[in-house]
């Protein structure tokens, strides 16, 4: 059985935390470290708050590219490892927008949308852009409706 946390709904999100998150994305997809592929990818994971995260807290990150491709590292799971790593492994993820600077369609691959499912609940919504640049609305569950999960100890 998951832990209590992984079932908990995301809080409902405004216009503008949408459109400040998918900011966020963009500007995370500055720093992509991408000299194979060239895409340059940004997440941006909004915060639930809690006693250890204020409210509004946004951590982005981008794709850290390697020469033994299979190294590389997606954006959101760069994200998500910088959010874990500032403050702590009860993390929620309350929403996530994925940005990139060429153009394309982006969604989040099969294994990053393992990842977010590790800190988000089917509800969760997931904002990228589609090939026509415009804004995909879609949740978690919607992407990835069988997550493999695993017993918690805590
Ligand atoms: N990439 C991401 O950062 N997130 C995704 O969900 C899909 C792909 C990156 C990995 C690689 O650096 C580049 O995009 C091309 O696959």
């Amino acid at each position: 059985m998951g832990g209590v946390a992984a079932t908990l709904m995301p809080m409902p999100l405004t216009d503008a935390d949408t459109s400040l998150l998918q900011k966020e994305a963009a500007a995370a997809a500055q720093n992509s470290y991408s000299p194979y592929s060239r895409f340059r990818v940004g997440a941006a994971i909004l915060l639930e708050s809690s006693g250890a995260v204020p409210s509004n807290t946004i951590v982005a990150g981008t794709n850290v590219e390697n020469a033994s491709y299979r190294l590389t590292t997606c954006a959101e799971q760069a994200a998500i490892a910088a959010a874990v790593s500032r403050f702590g492994p009860a993390i929620r993820i309350r929403a996530i927008a994925i940005a990139n600077l060429n153009g394309a369609a982006c969604m989040p691959c099969g294994a990053c949308r393992q990842s977010i499912a590790e800190f988000a609940a089917p509800e969760t919504p997931i904002f990228y852009p589609s090939a026509s640049g415009e804004t995909v609305a879609t949740t978690l569950g919607a992407l990835l409706p069988a997550t493999f999960s695993l017993a918690r100890d805590n």
